[in-house]
């Protein structure tokens, strides 16, 4: 069958071939001592809270599911509006916020929303894959940038300058970022989106690990920048980390108000709405009690990070900057690999999950400047399997 160029080239997830291997290994070694750890996986390991499953059963029995309105239910929209008031300190109309279908569908709407065919979008590499494929299924064109361990594996002002050019049409930035768990040091991004909005450009930045951040200095929103550039900047965020509601598919956008009608059209015609369920159980996230399980949880991984990463770099698997958000390590496994007897983060991820029954990712997904140096741990897992994986690790390298 003749398939779209569009669908061609879409790369394929390589991630997908270690988590197949990792899970077939599982079985084999699910009764022994020594079962499969998953550390490549990026969900939490908590889910919804109790009154959030409450509020879904509820919505069930009383035949709350119809469709709800194309931009999702203004209570919800309302609560998203309260939230970045008290969180972050940012204005945000409910008349801006548009509720999609995981962080997934916003960055789709965006990206049909504002990118024509040839138009180039700036990222950092190494990202989040699915970025260039929402960029090249709107027909633009995704530029990878470099980064450093310096500059907090981010974008700068001084890169965005230099790579602008007459086809650029904006940036994709995502802080805190998957697979490093860095972000952006808040006067870059001003910076960065002072230029980008001075030449007509569009910045998108996913925010959908700024709930779990554990730095004061980097957990603000883009969106609570000052003035016009709070008001113009679009962000992208969702109920799947810090909510803990992965499959529940739920997300939402931020756009400036201009362009909520255009997206709203796009919405009603490519999705008709988010699910209701989960929208009617979303409002239950921002009860008093269940934010503060959240921060509970939030806590939790702070506790995880604050004990993992050292014990990676006290065991040559070197993280070239302390992640101050998410629950993601991006280690340069070189040394590693080599005491293993193998070369390339590819075939260390391999010897890992095969001698020692734990599974990370490569990072040939996340980009083309160094993927074969880093491998990204998950610290979304309990405290007991992170030491666990401590001992093993120890064990094979030591
Ligand atoms: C940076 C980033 N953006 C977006 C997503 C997609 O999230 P959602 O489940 O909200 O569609 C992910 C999922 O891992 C992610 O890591």
């Amino acid at each position: 069958m003749k398939i779209s160029q569009r669908a061609a080239r879409i790369e394929p997830f390589y991630v997908m071939e270690v988590a197949k291997a990792a899970g077939a290994l599982a079985q084999q070694v699910a009764h022994t001592a020594s079962p499969m750890i998953f550390l490549n996986i990026g969900e939490p390991d908590f889910t919804a809270p109790p009154l959030v499953q409450q509020a879904a059963s509820r919505a069930i029995a009383q035949g709350k599911t119809q469709y709800t309105q194309a931009m999702g239910l203004p209570a919800l929209r309302d609560r998203i509006s309260g939230w970045y008031a008290s969180r972050f300190g940012a204005d945000v109309a409910p008349g801006r916020i548009v509720i999609t279908a995981g962080a997934s569908a916003a960055l789709q709407l965006a990206c049909l929303a504002l990118i024509e065919s040839g138009d180039e979008i700036l990222m950092p590499d190494p990202s989040y894959p699915c970025n260039r494929h929402f960029v090249s299924a709107a027909e633009g064109t995704s530029v990878l940038i470099p980064t450093t361990a310096d500059e907090r594996f981010q974008l700068t002002r001084e890169k965005v300058e230099a790579a602008w050019n007459d086809k650029t049409r904006g940036v994709l930035l995502a802080s805190p970022s998957n697979p490093t768990g860095t972000s952006i040091a808040p006067e870059e991004l001003q910076s960065i989106h002072e230029f980008v909005h001075s030449r007509g450009g569009i910045t998108l930045i996913d925010e959908i690990y700024l709930g779990l951040s554990y730095e004061e200095h980097f957990g603000h929103s883009a969106l609570a920048l000052p003035g016009e550039l709070g008001q113009s900047v679009i962000s992208i965020n969702s109920f799947s980390k810090y909510f803990n509601m992965t499959g529940w598919r739920l997300g939402w956008l931020v756009v400036p108000e201009a362009l909520a009608p255009v997206i709203e059209r796009i919405a009603q015609n490519l999705f008709i709405c988010a699910s209701t369920v989960a929208q009617q159980a979303a409002l239950a996230c921002f009860e008093p009690e269940s934010l503060a399980e959240y921060e509970r949880r939030r806590a939790a991984f702070k506790a995880r990070r604050d004990y993992f990463i050292p014990e990676l770099n006290r065991l040559g698997l070197r993280v070239p900057v302390m992640p101050d958000g998410a629950f993601y390590a991006y280690a340069d496994c070189t040394d590693a690999a080599a005491r293993l007897g193998v070369s390339g983060s590819w075939d260390f991820a391999f010897a890992l999950m095969e001698r020692a029954h734990l599974a990370v990712t490569p990072g040939r997904d996340f980009g083309h400047a160094a993927p074969e140096q880093f491998v990204r741990f998950s610290t979304a897992s309990s405290m007991d399997q992170l030491k666990e994986a401590v001992a093993r690790l120890e064990s094979v390298l030591g």
